[in-house]
């Protein structure tokens, strides 16, 4: 047997319902902010992903790289900003003034795999382009609770700032300083980012208890004047308009294209802390990729994640399952004006005897079976059980409409 491949998996029927009720809210919500869907190619150039000054242990280690068949050097994304930026500046979509975007899709990391950690994963996410205000961030904050809310999902809004390029170039050297002083206390992996990502440091779920955590220096108390009015502005905003957040002065994120307001959606799962999204906002990334000037705010969510925050949502009924109990007398036409009329309908895709066909159709949970054999066949007429009552009537053809609408009388 040939298995899935590791760290990924499948969403089988039974599991479907949530995951469509999770993207018709979210096209829905989306699109009353004015949103637009973009899809872009789930490959992109290797360069595009592996961008210079890139740090994050996701570009550096967790990549799908191949070669194809013309030696050009592919990745999957693992994430769909990057390749969104692209899309903006290759197509020239910035000649719009701001614009907005969201996406539904899959990526790709070389992780290791748990639960919710997955080697193939689904985001949704948004994107705003060319908005530089507060207000952008603002509308971006609210748009991640009204999706919370709609999907009645408590999880909390978690918010810092790690200031401009000129605070961070100040802040890193600060963090290193500080802890290079305990370096045999650190994690392997905080060791590392020592050297290659200090910043990261603060966002260590291993060394995060530890005493000498507490006194480390923190990006908010290294804002410049305009970056620290920035956030103001925006929890002013929120404050007002009762917009629940918490100030977390350790959050950084795991990507390193972000500049200012940077934020993550936690929820409790489990009795321990789930990151269900994050985002914030990103200045650079387009000018870095040769685009105008642009500065931007959008956030991802993991969709696996929301999905197991969901509350159970309620599977669609099935109206009518048919049984013919012959070939001869399938009737497509009487299938057709049932699902006209709005109904789901199931018919046998297997001829068999009336009572195991019954059986068979009791387990798909149908309000109504519908039979048609040979007598039924000859007098234009259709046999009609109702489940909940097992009351059954036969009746011409043209009435099983009323009956399914008002039930079978005793
Ligand atoms: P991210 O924090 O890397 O941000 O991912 C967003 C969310 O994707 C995470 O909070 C998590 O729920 C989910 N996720 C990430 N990796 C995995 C995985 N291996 N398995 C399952 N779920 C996972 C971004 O991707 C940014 N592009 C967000 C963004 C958009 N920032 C600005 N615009």
């Amino acid at each position: 047997m040939i298995n899935r491949v590791k760290g990924t998996y499948d969403i089988l029927p039974n599991e479907i319902s949530k995951w469509n009720y999770l993207e018709t809210v979210i096209r829905r919500v989306f699109s009353s902010f004015g949103y637009s869907e973009i899809r872009t190619p789930i490959m992109e150039n290797y360069d595009l992903i592996h961008r210079k000054n890139d740090s994050s242990d996701m570009v550096k280690k967790e990549t799908y790289d191949f070669l194809d068949h013309s030696s050009r050097m592919i990745t999957l994304r693992p994430e769909n900003t990057a390749g969104i930026v692209r899309a903006y500046i290759e197509n020239k979509l910035y000649v719009s003034n701001e614009l907005r975007v969201y996406y539904i899709g899959p990526n790709f990391r070389y992780e290791r795999p748990q639960k919710f950690r997955n080697r193939q994963f689904y985001q949704f996410g948004v994107e705003l382009f060319n908005a530089n205000s507060s207000l952008a961030d603002v509308e971006i904050l609210s748009l991640v609770n009204t999706i919370l809310k709609e999907l009645k999902i408590d999880a909390k809004l978690h918010i810092n700032s790690i200031g401009d390029l000129e605070t961070r170039t100040i802040f890193r050297e600060e963090i290193k300083n500080y802890f290079s002083q305990y370096k045999e206390d650190l994690c392997p992996d905080c060791l590392n980012r020592l050297e290659t990502n200090p910043l990261r440091i603060l966002d260590c779920k291993v060394d995060n208890h530890k005493e000498f955590f507490k006194d480390s220096p923190k990006p908010l108390d290294y804002l410049n004047d305009a970056s620290k009015a920035n956030f103001n502005e925006i929890i002013s905003i929120l404050d007002k308009n009762n917009i629940d957040y918490i100030i977390d002065k350790n959050l950084v994120r795991g990507l390193d294209y972000y500049d200012e307001l940077v934020f993550e959606i936690i929820a409790d799962y489990d009795g321990s802390k789930l990151a269900v999204g994050g985002g914030g906002r990103y200045n650079h990334l387009v000018s870095s990729l040769d685009g105008p000037d642009t500065k931007c705010v959008g956030f991802a969510c993991g969709m696996e994640r929301v999905v197991a925050l969901m509350p159970e949502v309620k599977e669609e009924v099935l109206d009518c399952y048919a049984i013919f109990l012959d070939y001869k007398y399938y009737d497509d036409e009487l299938l057709s004006n049932l699902r006209n009329n709005g109904l789901k309908v199931l018919s046998n895709a297997t001829i068999l005897p009336l009572k195991k066909a019954l059986t068979k159709a009791f387990n798909e949970n149908p309000k109504y079976i519908l039979i048609i054999g040979e007598d039924e066949y000859n007098n234009n007429s259709i046999t009609i059980k109702e489940n909940e009552s097992k009351l059954q009537v036969t009746v011409k053809k043209d009435e099983i409409y009323k009956i399914i609408k008002e039930g079978i009388k005793k």
